[in-house]
């Protein structure tokens, strides 16, 4: 008698299970809160005041920038989303050879889907290498990834970038495209993106790829426009920073005194995010027994965002070791993708 076996069944003999497909390298060090006390009592007494963008990403955050990427108003997501449901075949394919995929950032991975299926059309079995400062990000995007597909195998790194590299570079690899997705370069001004770029080259081969998405310089009311939503998810994410350090410092920062500030500064090339007191008020943090004056109408710097044209984009590459080979744009011309090859 032959038993045929049901779907299931004939997937977890052939392939292991989910968990036997994933492992997690946990390299973040210190403690996380230690490093926002103490970055919070430096950036309060910097001038201007200021915060840094990764202190956006506490739990509320991350579901805070997740929604900004379903408004109307920021088409960054979309564009690249439009993109890689277009030319991800095309974009496998300008790597010659099997592909390890690795990618900085990942957090939730939902537009990695898009590649890693156009991989799989190519070969039979892929690893995944992403690195992400958030471990419960890496846990939950994986087991999801992991279950999709029974032909991924994931090596994860919870850790900062520069940690995450130095780790990825003592591993064997295939023929790597690292991904750099979501104009996450975008935070970087010109040194760091620089420092960022030689230390990803510095663990590739010559042939491997990078794929950089990179938000183009454009009509800054359409930009501001993507900073400003009308339903004020990006004034939420950016306040949070405040109700965060009441959270976790015992803060006491009243967020109706406070309001989100964000425009384009045309002569830097990007746009300029702060929150600004609306009166003059002292606020005090508990954890770092500290009190802050603040007068009427000053700003606290937390983020720039930079707008890039194509020509900075193939210089950045030839500075730091590549050349960029290809570059895709969505229908619009708003979002652009970029293979830069090491060279
Ligand atoms: C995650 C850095 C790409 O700059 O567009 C979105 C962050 N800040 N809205 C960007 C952000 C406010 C975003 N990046």
């Amino acid at each position: 008698m032959v038993i045929i076996p049901r779907e299931e069944t004939r997937l977890a003999q052939t392939e292991p299970a989910p968990d036997q497909r994933l492992y997690i390298h946990n390299l973040v060090k210190r403690d996380p809160l230690a490093n926002l006390a103490d970055d919070v009592r430096k950036g309060l007494a910097a001038q201007p005041k200021r915060f840094l963008p990764k202190y956006f990403y506490d739990e509320l955050g991350s579901q805070l920038f997740e929604a900004i990427c379903l408004l109307p108003e920021y088409y960054l997501t979309r564009a690249e989303n439009e993109i890689f449901q277009r030319y991800a075949g095309e974009i496998v394919a300008a790597v010659d050879d099997r592909i390890t995929l690795v990618e900085m950032g990942s957090g939730s991975a939902s537009k990695t889907r898009l590649i890693i299926e156009a991989i799989l059309q190519r070969q039979s079995q892929l690893v995944f290498m992403p690195v992400d400062i958030s471990r419960t990000a890496i846990e939950s995007s994986s087991r999801i990834l992991l279950q999709s597909y029974p032909k991924l195998t994931i090596d994860a790194y919870a850790a900062d970038y520069f940690t995450g590299l130095a780790e990825l570079g003592k591993k064997p690899r295939k023929r790597t495209l690292a991904l750099f997705l979501g104009s996450n370069i975008s935070n970087f001004d010109i040194g760091e993106a620089l420092r960022f770029l030689r230390a990803l080259r510095s663990v590739l081969n010559k042939g491997d790829a990078l794929l950089l998405g990179a938000d183009l310089k454009k009509d800054p009311a359409i930009l501001e426009a993507a900073y400003n939503d009308a339903l004020g998810v990006t004034s939420a994410f950016n306040l949070n920073v405040l109700a965060r350090i009441n959270r976790e410092l015992g803060g006491t920062f009243d967020l109706h005194k406070f309001k989100h500030v964000a425009f384009y500064n045309e002569s830097m090339g990007r746009i300029e995010i702060y929150i600004e007191s609306l009166f003059t008020q002292t606020v005090r943090i508990e954890k770092l027994d500290l009190e802050v004056e603040f007068a009427a109408g000053e700003l606290i710097h937390t983020e720039n965002s930079y707008k890039y044209d194509l020509a900075g984009i193939a210089r950045l590459a030839e500075e730091t070791g590549f050349a960029c080979s290809r570059t895709w744009l969505d229908s619009q011309e708003r979002f652009s993708s970029n293979l830069l090859l090491a060279s």
